[in-house]
């Protein structure tokens, strides 16, 4: 069976293997012996891979995309009554923490900064010793959005010295499996199947801190969100407590074994600086200018600023793209022109080759000059 599917160079969905999507081809009962061993494999694996000890630790399956463990945390992990929140958002996903706030009703402060920046460590070591008491402070590794990625440990260091009763929760969404993380001052981390683990959609985890996790019983102010109970409850009955996703676990853990064979979070890693560094000097060859500065640019995605010229639109741009089999995507930065490329996912140096030859003939098809003129600032 050969792979017709386009290369997706985008945040997500992400390309699977061929072998991780065929693991999926099997209906278990989730009362299935192989498939609560296989859950069980899994969050030990997603434990070894954070590099932190089951005896502390547990990694908690829940239904859903990545939104779905991020809200998760915000509502396990903030008592009711005297609960408040501190986002740091620099970026589209620490947005989405505020409105997450908004709607549960959960108070919270944010700190909003730049958007190609990670954060200033004055501002926010100000904003943690103002007097005001949070509960839990939360912040973006890899900013998918523009693809800064931020000073989490430094931050969350700030966090235990100045805050010691607050949670430190991080959205590692993007980065979790390929961007090494130290997780002595955190005690929240999400990430999804599919992002750089390479399982399908349909699953998020959240690797937590078991002694922080037993402090949330009773928090959620949501039934299916509940970290807290989703635990305890796989704990008495080794069951999830709603319909559990056993097709998308079970090409998890084919994904894994994949992610071990591949040399882990260092082999992982390295594959993706190198698509990163070969779309990028490609790119930058075509013309194209970055938006985020190296120095703060992960190897997971990057933001160029479209080119100056009247024939550049992307909307065509991106449909000759998908035209030849590459999708990439679109920005979201605000008060920028620029669009995304990733390069996570089952991408390989010749993915990146072919989508630079690509990106090459489709300027030429839009009769726009090589090197670009530009950029839109
Ligand atoms: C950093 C980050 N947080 C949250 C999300 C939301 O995840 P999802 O779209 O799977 O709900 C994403 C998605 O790409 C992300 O990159």
């Amino acid at each position: 069976m050969g792979s017709i599917d386009k290369k997706l160079f985008t945040p997500g969905p992400l390309n699977c293997s061929l072998s991780t999507k065929e693991a999926m081809l099997k209906d278990l009962g989730s009362r299935d012996e192989t498939f609560i061993q296989t859950v069980s494999d899994v969050r030990r694996e997603l434990l070894e891979i954070a590099g932190v000890s089951e005896h502390d630790w547990t990694a908690v399956l829940i239904q859903g995309s990545g939104t779905y463990a991020v809200e998760a945390v915000l509502q396990t992990s903030t008592p009711r009554g005297d609960g408040r929140v501190l986002i740091l958002a620099n970026g589209a996903y620490g947005l989405r923490m505020e409105t997450m706030c908004k709607v549960a009703d959960l108070e919270f402060d944010s700190i909003r900064s730049s958007e190609i920046l990670p954060f200033n460590i004055s501002q926010v070591e100000a904003q943690l010793t103002n007097g005001k008491v949070y509960t839990t402070v939360c912040i973006v590794h890899c900013e998918t959005s523009s693809g800064v990625i931020n000073n989490v440990e430094e931050v969350a260091e700030l966090v235990r010295k100045h805050q010691p009763l607050a949670f430190m929760f991080v959205d590692a969404m993007s980065s979790f499996g390929a961007i090494p993380l130290g997780l002595t001052n955190i005690d929240f981390l999400v990430s999804s199947a599919n992002k750089c683990l390479q399982g399908v959609p349909g699953f998020a985890y959240a690797i937590c801190r078991k002694q922080c996790l037993a402090k949330c019983a009773g928090n959620s102010r949501s039934l299916s969100l509940d970290l807290e109970h989703q635990e305890r409850n796989m704990i008495e009955t080794r069951q999830f407590r709603f319909t559990p996703p056993t097709h998308t676990i079970l090409a998890f853990k084919q994904a894994l074994q994949e992610f071990k064979a591949e040399g882990g979070l260092q082999g992982r890693g390295d594959r993706y600086a190198a698509n990163c560094q070969i779309m990028k000097r490609g790119m930058i060859k075509l013309g194209f200018k970055s938006l985020v500065k190296d120095e703060y640019a992960s190897n997971i995605i990057s933001c160029f600023f479209y080119p100056d010229h009247e024939n550049f639109k992307f909307k065509t741009f991106y449909t000759a793209l998908s035209d030849k089999g590459e999708i990439i995507y679109p920005g979201k930065v605000t008060d920028s022109q620029c669009f995304r490329i990733g390069n996570i996912g089952d991408l390989h140096k010749q993915d990146m080759d072919r989508l630079l030859v690509s990106v090459e003939a489709v300027l030429k098809e839009m009769e726009i000059p090589v090197p670009v003129p530009g950029p839109v600032l």
